[in-house]
């Protein structure tokens, strides 16, 4: 049992500068898309307490890449040193942050461009002398930082879906649903027990949380098949899912109480119908697509009522990763080719998850499917590093929120690029959160319990 090398994996990836080159490209044309539609105000306006400033995500981005390309890898004294404190995420809580004296919006642009326009001449000069040469290795630092911007990117369009008023953003929908997608039960797959190689060491623009590659023994399980649905997430509902104690965590009933929630975020009762805001538009919850806009607790809540659990990361990787035939561990359920149109809905080319059963070809050795892609998918387990974690380059990436706080979000979202998005991927949030696109899917011990 073993992790594909990178070089073996002959179909992965465009190697190094030319991919790097591509990638921060297309961020930054994703970047603009989602502030070229607002005006001023609304750039600078605080839509949610949650969320910066649209001005904010935008400048940070750049002084980011000021910072680790131009100063960190390329040694040179950057563009604006001086702009540090205010674009620090740590320093500034993102509820306090139109305080700040940020750049006004086409000085933003003005900045990023610069910043961006020396930091292709790093690329393209390679390391300079006395450079930290593991910044340069696979030229990860680049794609860090592409996955960075990206990231916020994503961060950017959850603030687009609570921000109020008239819709900005447009793309086409997912193909039409498959017959199997109208109906919301496609029931689950098997995992046999045995190890298997989670992490990776191999992959070169892997972050430090996702690494080293080790064994781990993941005793039998049954996953959905799919994402849980709307439709069947409406009948947790009206079962009174949220009015009975029995299903909740200790916290997470305290939290439903106190927040009187009843329903996912953005959803609205309409006499016998359930409504939902999206990115402006104000529509009839389709029951087909995968549940988004709900909390951890919220999944875990369901998943109890439905005499099941939350998969823990370990499950979920090996149901996304592990193939049997050969033991590997591969980059994505399908293999170990780039996500295509045809695998994984990613990247924003949709505002919206799509049906669940959608993807066929981008479905896991065990048959489970919309692994990748569509909504960012709970698990029950709290954000730790793994066996031999290192920090790097820097603590703040991920170490320090290790602990019990955060819970693991695997899989990415239709906002979530594939640059920033791989079977080994993960991401983390508070438990109560539900402006992200997340959703679940739930599972079981094979051979009795939970
Ligand atoms: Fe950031």
């Amino acid at each position: 049992m073993s992790e594909r090398s990178a070089a073996q994996a002959t179909t992965a990836a465009p190697a190094g500068r030319e991919r790097a080159l591509a990638a921060l490209e297309r961020a930054r044309r994703r970047t603009a898309a989602l502030t070229d539609c607002l005006d001023e105000a609304g750039l600078t306006a605080q839509h949610s307490r949650l969320m910066s400033p649209l001005a904010w995500d935008l400048a940070h981005v750049g002084n980011q890449e000021d910072i680790w390309l131009l100063r960190e890898a390329g040694g040179t004294g950057g563009v604006r040193p001086d702009l540090d404190a205010v674009y620090d995420a740590f320093r500034t809580p993102r509820a306090d942050r139109p305080a700040l004296p940020m750049l006004p919006p086409d000085a933003a642009r003005a900045y990023i461009a610069e910043v961006r326009a020396r930091a292709l001449e790093v690329l393209a000069a390679g390391p300079p002398d006395g450079a930290d040469s593991a910044l340069f290795e696979g030229d990860f630092v680049f794609g860090m930082v592409a996955q960075h911007e990206q990231q916020h990117d994503e961060t950017m369009l959850a603030t687009h879906q609570l921000r109020r008023g008239p819709a900005v953003l447009d793309a086409p929908d997912p193909s039409a649903p498959t017959s199997r997608a109208t109906d919301d039960r496609h029931g689950e797959v098997h995992v046999p027990a045995g190890p298997f190689t989670m992490g990776t060491s191999a992959e070169p623009w892997a972050l430090d949380n996702e690494r080293p590659a080790h064994t781990v023994d993941v005793p039998a399980f049954d996953l959905d098949a799919v994402p849980v649905t709307n439709g069947a997430y409406q009948r947790f509902i009206e079962d009174g899912g949220y009015r009975d104690e029995r299903w909740w965590h200790p916290e997470g009933w305290a939290y439903v109480q106190k927040a009187e929630l009843s329903a996912p975020l953005f959803w609205r009762r309409d006499g016998e119908m359930w409504l939902r805001r999206r990115f402006g538009y104000i529509e009839r919850v389709p029951p087909g697509e995968p549940v988004m806009h709900v909390s951890w607790y919220e999944a875990d809540a369901y998943a109890r009522w439905a005499g099941r659990r939350l998969p823990t990361e370990a499950e979920w990787e090996k149901a996304a990763r592990h193939d049997p035939r050969t033991g590997e561990s591969r980059r994505y359920p399908w293999g170990d080719a780039e996500p295509d149109e045809g695998r994984a809905n990613l990247g924003q080319r949709h505002l919206r998850p799509a049906p669940a059963g959608a993807y066929p070809a981008g479905a896991a050795p065990c048959g489970a499917r919309q692994l990748i892609g569509d909504v960012w998918e709970w698990t029950s387990s709290d954000f730790t590093g793994y066996p031999g974690f290192r920090a790097f380059p820097y603590r703040e990436y991920s170490e320090v929120f290790f602990g019990s706080d955060h819970k693991v979000l695997r899989g990415g979202s239709f906002g979530t690029d594939a640059v920033a998005c791989r079977g080994t991927f993960r991401n983390w949030d508070l438990p109560v959160r539900r402006q992200i696109f997340a959703g679940f899917r739930t599972a079981r011990s094979s051979g009795g319990g939970n």
